[in-house]
Order: structure tokens, then sequence, then C-alpha cells
């Protein structure tokens, strides 16, 4: 459930007006709903508990400081995957000891950075990065909290882009090796190895792979444990699915999700971490787009908008799909006609969506995407030189432009001109 709704017939973000928001802000922009982002963040609370346990927010996902302010105030971690992303959640106000270091390469200044401000655990993914990390913490004189990512060979059945925990991946250190890593790890000085970690994929529709991973987890834990080691914190990722087509059918719920957590790894007495992104900022945004032009070809019809796959990549990366609804409701029974909704971008793959069922639109209509609150804003690029798309949050009857569009001289002036010519 969101709260991006029609009322008397215009689409809001919880009680604004879009075209309010588009007359002030221009078009495109991603807007964001604050009740929406604390309903999912609740939701999977209370799928937690009564567990001890910290829910970190993949910023990845979205990384805008004001959504970072809205679920730390909701008592949120952050998982943050570079130095850039530590200093951001930093700036949002996070303190460290909520801050989880994700990411399979980290450098030692990175590293650094974040052992000097302050880190709640490095998840470490490989034997030369936990090399690295005992010498830079051991060079700082200080211990660095550790839990290291295991792939646990198991197949996520997601899209092969955003699978991560098969032994192919490049991700973590194979389950198979822990016990051996673990060892190697525990006598390396600066470090305190107090977990595991397992992060899968991205966009899981089945809860399967996670119950397959987990069982797995349960069992390295408790032979670590015999091993000697002082297995006390379990990161188990992110990666819970979301609905992208009202008409599909709905990902499994938070709250089973949580049943699988409690049935695997409830029982170890270990502090459970997660870390999801797409779950809690996916369906808390849109991105809103004017329509340009409609241009009627031989055989079809293009919704030309301007937004395009520089703001919204995942169609054209992943052939994703997003929903897309026309701001203005359409009359009940208006006819529906297939439209290939498309961005100004000089590239063919610059396409939204092919044939997609819409109301009758013309220039300069609003349209919406739905579930582009995750990877939307954060994957936006200024290619062919479009300003990156500003970002709005709401909540309730008010809304704030959270990242003003850069202006034409702005983008310019980020560019030199080389002293010889
Ligand atoms: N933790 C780790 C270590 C990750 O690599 C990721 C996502 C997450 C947590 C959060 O996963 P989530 O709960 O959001 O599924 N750009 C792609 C998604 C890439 C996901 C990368 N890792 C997309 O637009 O679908």
């Amino acid at each position: 459930m969101d709260h991006f709704l029609y009322q008397d017939g215009i689409l809001h973000a919880e009680d604004v007006a879009l075209p309010e928001i588009a007359a002030e802000v221009g078009t495109p922009f991603y807007v964001y709903s604050t009740a929406t982002l604390a309903r999912h963040y609740r939701l999977l609370e209370e799928a937690l508990s009564p567990l001890p346990h910290l829910i970190c927010f993949a910023m990845k996902s979205n990384g805008n400081l004001s959504v970072l302010r809205t679920l730390a105030g909701l008592g949120a971690g952050i998982d943050v995957v570079s130095a850039g992303e530590y200093l951001k959640a930093r700036a949002a106000g996070v303190d460290g000891a909520r801050i989880v270091f994700s990411g399979v390469g980290k450098t030692r200044e990175e590293m650094r950075i974040a052992l000097e401000g302050g880190i709640r655990q490095f998840n470490v993914e490989s034997e030369p990065e936990l090399q690295a990390l005992s010498e830079t913490a051991t060079s700082l004189g200080v211990t660095a909290p550790v839990a290291i990512r295991v792939n646990p060979d198991v197949d996520a059945r997601t899209h092969e882009k955003i699978a991560t925990g098969k032994k192919e991946n490049k991700f973590g250190i194979p389950i198979s090796r822990a016990r051996e890593v673990y060892a190697v790890a525990a006598r390396l000085p600066g470090l305190d190895i107090l977990g595991i970690d397992v992060h899968i994929g991205s966009q899981l529709t089945d809860l399967a792979p996670f119950e397959e991973a987990y069982r797995k987890l349960a069992g390295l834990t408790r032979a670590l444990r015999q091993d000697g080691h002082d297995i006390r914190r379990l990161d188990l990722g992110g990666g819970l699915g979301i609905p992208y087509e009202r008409s599909n059918a709905v990902p499994p719920l938070p709250l089973d999700y949580g049943a699988v957590i409690k049935r695997t790894v409830g029982d170890l007495g270990c502090e459970i971490e997660i870390e999801p992104g797409r779950l809690i900022s996916g369906n808390a945004g849109l991105l809103v787009a004017s329509v340009i032009y409609v241009k009627s070809g031989e055989e079809r019809d293009f919704l030309i908008l301007d937004a395009a796959m520089n703001d919204l990549v995942r169609p054209s990366m992943y052939g994703a799909h997003h929903d897309i609804l026309p701001v203005v409701e359409a009359a009940p029974g208006a006819e529906l006609r297939p439209y290939d909704v498309v961005g100004p971008v000089c590239e063919t793959g610059d396409t939204f969506a092919r044939q997609r069922a819409l109301p009758q639109l013309a220039a300069g209509d609003l349209v919406a995407f739905r579930s582009a609150g995750a990877y939307g804003a954060v994957m936006a690029s200024e290619y062919n030189m479009r300003p990156l798309v500003p970002e709005v949050l709401v909540r309730a009857d008010q809304f704030a432009v959270i990242r003003a569009r850069p202006s034409y001289d702005q983008m310019i002036n980020r560019d030199s001109i080389a002293p010889w010519l």
C-alpha cells in the first residue's frame, strides 16, 4: 500500500495534488511520501519483533538526505557502500554506531574515513580486504568490527544483473571456505570478528531462497561457534521484492519474511540486521513527467515525455516494468489505447514501455511512473546534458524540494577548460 491516490480525479501524493508540485518545481521530478516510507519501515519492524534487531536502510536505493533523516528518525540504521554514502549518512545525522559498511571493493581510504568517523560494522567480502582492514585499523590504533559476507550458493531467482548469491557471482567468500577464512581473520590484529553477513540478491519475489540461505547461515553460526568464534550478529542483507505491476501476484509480505527469519536464525541468540532498500523506498516514490508530444508513427503512437532514460534507467537497463498513471484520472469506461512511452534521448533504448494501454493523452498532460522511489533518482545521470531530476518530499499536505534541479550554468561550470586551450 502507498499514499499515491486519486482525490477528485487528480493523483495526489498524500494530500498534495501532483499538478501543484509540477507548477512550482517543473517536470520531471521525483516525489516521495513520508507516510509510505514510515509504513514500510514499521511493517519490517513489526515483522522482526521481538528479536533484537536493527533495520539498516540500503541508501543505495535512495540516498536523499531528507529520506535518510526521515528513516533515521524512526530508528533505522543505514547500510552504505562507499565513503560518499558513509559521509552522506553522517550528514543526515546518523550516528556511526548505526552505519554498516558493505561493498565488494572498499579502499583503504574509505576504511579510514569510516574508522575515524565511527562505524557499526564492516561487511568484509574477501581475504585481501580482511588484510587491508586489519592493517588500516592497526595503523589508526583502533579495532574494526567485522562481519564476513559469505556466498551461500543459493539461486535468488531474480534478474541476472541483481542476483548475488550464486558461487559464480563476485560477492562474498564461498560458504564452503568460511571456517578457514574465519580462522585466518581471528588471527589478524585490529579486527573484532563479531558476525556473519549474507545478501543473495534484489527484488526477490519468493521466500524459498531466503529460507535456504538463512538455514545455511544458521549451520555456519553453530560451526563457527564450535571453532571458538564469538558470533553475535547476523546481517541477513536486503532483497525482499515489491509489486511493480499492480495487476501481478503480490510478493511475500514482510510478516512472512520475518517468520522465515525467526524460524531459521531466531533461536541463535544473535542480534539480527537486515539491509532493505527497495522494500522501504520503492513504492514510496513516483517520477512525474509531462507529455511533450504525441507522435503518430506508421505503426504505433509514441508518447514523448520530458523524462528519459537518464532520469529513470531501470526500464532500459533491466527491461523493468513501471506502472504509468495519468495524473488526471481517466473517466470511468474511457477507451484505452496502446502507446510506446519514450523519452527524448537519442537512443532507441530510451523507451519506458511499449504498447502500454493508457487513456488518450495530449501534449502538456502529466503522467506518473509508480515504484520509482528506489534505484530511480540515485541512478540518474546528466546524459545528453539533461539536468539531474529534482526530488520532492511530501508529508501530509506539505511538500518541500529536497534536491533542486541544477541550472544549466551550474552544470556547465562543473567542467573546466584545459589551460592550453
Ligand atoms: N545489501 C546489499 C549488500 C546490496 O547489494 C543491496 C542491493 C541491498 C542490501 C539492498 O537490496 P534491496 O533491498 O533494495 O533489494 N539497481 C537495481 C538494484 C540493485 C541492487 C543492488 N544491491 C535495480 O534497479 O533493480
